[in-house]
């Protein structure tokens, strides 16, 4: 039996770096998968790479009746619908508060945040009628503090955890979790390629070099975190926020001279 056989799970953003790799595993453990996300062509592919136990659905996370869609095509195609993972993100080309435009604002609000609110209403009824299941929201580090230059994804992902945490107290009675994972710095386009409007890319200017852990995080470390929080291994966890960043917010790791 392997851990989420007869379980089916939506994935947003499902073609990405991260939400590929998340997909790909929940299907190796027996999961029915549903790749939500915007990119038709790499959805198609991956769905049909993976075959019968795989569907991909064309997901706007900022569309309510694109939410209503992918639910019903969940629960139509394989039943119960028992874990959403609100992955589906983007990045705002860096800029100063004061020069950012608010049509920037608005789009990555609507994405990272009202994306997963929507995402988590649309849901919710169907998880019920599953009688149970989970919820993790993706948020990033940049949502436990502040990061110059990035204001709308900063405070896209602060606002996921309090509506995380929200929906916990909301859900629990109903047997369904809700938690969030806060990554660091993950080799994905999102980092490999320039935010839309921007010129660099994170990893131009970033490096993992000073901190704990002096490597990119890859798309299977958060997959790992995010395989456990969704099986019964966490049914008492719920709430509760998870960073996984080789030790980024620990600040840099000063190796002192020593005798
Ligand atoms: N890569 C990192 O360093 C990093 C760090 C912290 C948090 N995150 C978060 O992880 C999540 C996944 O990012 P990733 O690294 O896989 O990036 P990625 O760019 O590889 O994937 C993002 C996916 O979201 C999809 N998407 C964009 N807009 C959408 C919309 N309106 N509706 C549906 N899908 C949409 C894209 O098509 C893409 O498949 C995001 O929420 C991101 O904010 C990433």
């Amino acid at each position: 039996m392997r851990r989420f056989d007869d379980q089916t799970v939506l994935v947003t953003g499902g073609t990405g770096g991260q939400g590929s790799s998340h997909v790909r595993a929940f299907h190796a453990e027996g999961a029915n998968v549903v790749i939500g996300d915007i990119d038709a062509e790499r959805g198609a592919a991956l769905a049909d790479e993976l075959g019968a136990r795989a569907r991909f659905i064309h997901l706007d996370v900022t569309d309510e009746s694109s939410w209503s869609a992918a639910v019903l095509a969940a629960e139509s195609a394989f039943g119960a619908l028992t874990v959403l993972v609100n992955n589906a993100g983007v990045q705002n080309p860096p800029a100063l508060i004061e020069k950012t435009d608010q049509a920037t604002w608005s789009r990555i609000l609507d994405i990272n945040l009202t994306g997963t609110f929507l995402g988590m209403r649309a849901a919710a009824p169907a998880l019920r009628r599953a009688t149970g299941g989970a919820i993790v929201n993706i948020a990033s580090t940049m949502g436990l503090g502040g990061t110059a230059h990035y204001a709308p994804y900063v405070a896209s992902k602060w606002a996921v955890r309090g509506l995380t945490q929200t929906a916990a107290l909301e859900l629990g009675r109903d047997h369904i979790r809700v938690n969030t994972i806060h990554p660091g710095v993950i080799a994905t386009p999102f980092i490999q390629e320039p935010a839309a409007g921007a010129t660099a890319a994170i990893a131009d200017f970033y490096s993992p070099e000073p901190f704990a852990i002096p490597r990119l995080g890859e798309p299977t470390d958060v997959t790992r975190l995010l395989l456990f929080l969704t099986s019964s291994d966490a049914s008492f966890i719920t709430g509760s926020e998870y960073v996984i960043d080789g030790g980024l917010l620990l600040g840099p790791a000063l190796q002192a001279e020593t005798a």
